[in-house]
């Protein structure tokens, strides 16, 4: 058997930047993706990377306001220390990234270009390539990872897919509750059906979000829940599962995500009569936070009506040539689709984005089973809440798998998992739910189709949710089993595990609160924090 002091999983900017960091701090280093390096949710990330800094702060912005206005999205279910953390520290990966290779947009004078994007009250977004901005942070990671495999330092494996975590029982446990099994490895399947086991003092799960879960999603086909699948299955806690984020500005017919940027250069959405209705609903109207508008739109469309973005004022103002030269990438796919977006209205709903929800961690990524970890969009850090804040996503990536790495303990037994949950005002209720069958070729329902899980899971777990549908739900996902020893069938029994913790969390949380949104529970003012718990499920017996 392979050993390794560390292995990651998962080839986002959190897994790249994570095995970057532990091999410059000389721990032996194994990178595992399903498909290839580039193949992630991260090189997809157009807006950017939100971050105050010394060199890059807009007029009357800082540090707390950037702070504030997570919170606020996040309808403060957030942990604000790890907000605090996160905010303050963005800067230090931001030059790090820059001494990496990496390059990001600047203006004229060559200073930094900041963006605007909805809910922050500065404009304060990195971006690199015009709207191309995980492209550009992705490459030069892989660039630099490349450099660290050739000169030995790091292994890299490429279409290696984790189909179960590796657990050992402590010899010498004498408190078994607290540490009696850790994580030490991954089965790995190749993609010639070969299995094979790694060893490692600490595994980290950078496996990204689980988008793969709705028929409507901005995420590639690799977003299918590996991680919070895995972690649940062998005992760690997965919280804040029925936080689901959608993106307001799917273009439909098309399948491509607009990016809210483009909103925050002006570009308005406009119903079947041509009126801008975010001005009815919001005070920030189109810049509302990402879940206001994408249940506006919702709404719109579920009475019969359409959505269309407009951005021809802002060429209009801005001159011929601006759309095209700010967002490149999406003004050539939009083209590729049909659409001009500096002359035509460009037809929207929203998707499934982010998953807020994910494998509990505290601030320096530990789980609540020892030797695992949790970094990236797989994590749920408690950083976003009820609802992330656009372009949060790559700076918790950079700055909590940085935290990880450097707080690994020396000993694998390092820390006991009551030491590890997130330091927060909030209750953590860990919620058992019922173990469902949830591994391939057991089981006796029907074989799940994927097509039939993202129909149910955009009817009942989508934008707007009931009792009764979610009932529906976890009825159907228990009546199905997963047949199969392939990599297709691993994953769609991950998208059902997922999809029993998403269900069960949100049954569980009865008011509507950021994303989620239950039909038949009000949603009251903005909770303050600790007001609303948080809730952690892990498995029965686990
Ligand atoms: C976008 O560019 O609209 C998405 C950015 C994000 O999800 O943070």
């Amino acid at each position: 058997m392979i050993r390794t002091d560390l292995l990651v999983v998962g080839s986002g900017v959190a897994g790249l930047y994570a095995a970057l960091c532990a091999t410059a701090r000389g721990m032996s280093t194994t990178l595992l993706t399903k498909d290839k390096l580039a193949d992630s949710n991260s090189w997809y990330a157009q807006g950017g990377l939100s971050a105050v800094g010394p060199d890059g702060i807009a007029a009357g912005d800082s540090v707390a306001s950037h702070v504030a206005d997570t919170l606020t999205a996040g309808a403060r279910l957030n942990d604000e220390d790890a907000v605090a953390t996160m905010c303050s520290t963005a800067w230090d990966h931001v030059q790090a990234l820059l001494e990496t290779g990496a390059v990001f947009d600047t203006e004229a004078d060559g200073t930094l270009a900041l963006g605007l994007e909805a809910a922050h009250n500065h404009p304060r977004i990195l971006h690199a390539g015009g709207d191309a901005t995980g492209k550009g942070l992705a490459s030069a990671l892989i660039a630099a990872c490349r450099i660290q495999e050739a000169d030995g330092k790091l292994e890299i494996r490429e279409h290696a897919f984790v189909t179960a975590l590796l657990t050992e029982a402590n010899p010498e446990a004498d408190e078994p509750a607290f540490r009696g099994t850790r994580v030490c490895g991954a089965r790995v399947l190749d993609a010639n059906g070969g299995t094979e086991e790694i060893g490692a003092r600490a595994v980290l799960l950078a496996t990204g979000g689980a988008g793969q879960l709705f028929a409507a999603t901005t995420n590639p086909a690799g977003a299918t829940g590996d991680g919070a699948a895995l972690a649940y299955r062998a005992g760690a806690a997965v919280a804040d599962a029925e936080f689901i984020q959608f993106h307001p500005t799917l273009v439909s017919p098309g399948g491509f995500m607009v990016s809210e940027a483009v909103r925050g250069e002006g570009a308005v959405l406009l119903n079947q009569y041509g009126e801008r209705f975010m001005r009815r609903i919001h005070p920030a109207a189109e810049l509302a936070p990402r879940d206001v508008v994408a249940r506006a739109i919702h709404g719109v469309r579920a009475e019969g009506g359409t959505v269309h973005l407009d951005a021809r004022a802002v060429e209009a103002t801005r001159g011929p040539g601006f759309l095209a030269r700010r967002f490149p990438s999406i003004t050539a796919e939009l083209a590729r689709l049909g659409y001009d977006l500096a002359t035509q209205l460009v037809p929207v709903t929203p998707a499934a984005h982010y998953w807020m929800g994910g494998i509990l961690t505290n601030d320096t990524g530990a789980t609540t089973l020892p030797g695992l970890y949790a970094a990236g969009e797989a994590a749920c850090t408690g950083v976003h809440g009820a609802n992330r804040l656009a372009s949060n996503s790559l700076l918790e990536a950079l700055v909590f798998a940085w935290r990880t790495v450097v707080n690994l303990p020396g000993d694998p037994w390092g820390i006991a998992p009551d030491g590890n949950l997130p330091e927060s005002n909030a209750t953590i209720t860990l919620l058992d739910v019922p173990g469902p069958d949830m591994t391939p070729s057991s089981g006796a329902g029907t074989d799940m189709e994927l097509t039939a899980l993202q129909a149910l899971a955009q009817r009942y777990l989508g934008v707007e949710r009931t009792e009764q549908g979610l009932r529906a739900a976890l009825a159907q996902l228990q009546s199905w089993s997963v047949q199969g020893t392939d990599r297709a069938s691993h994953e769609r029994a991950n998208l059902r595990t997922v999809a029993m913790l998403v269900a069960t969390a949100a049954l569980r949380r009865e008011a509507s609160v950021g994303a989620h949104h239950r039909l038949d529970a009000p949603r009251a003012g903005a909770p303050t924090h600790g007001q609303s718990p948080r809730y952690a499920q892990r498995a029965l017996g686990a």
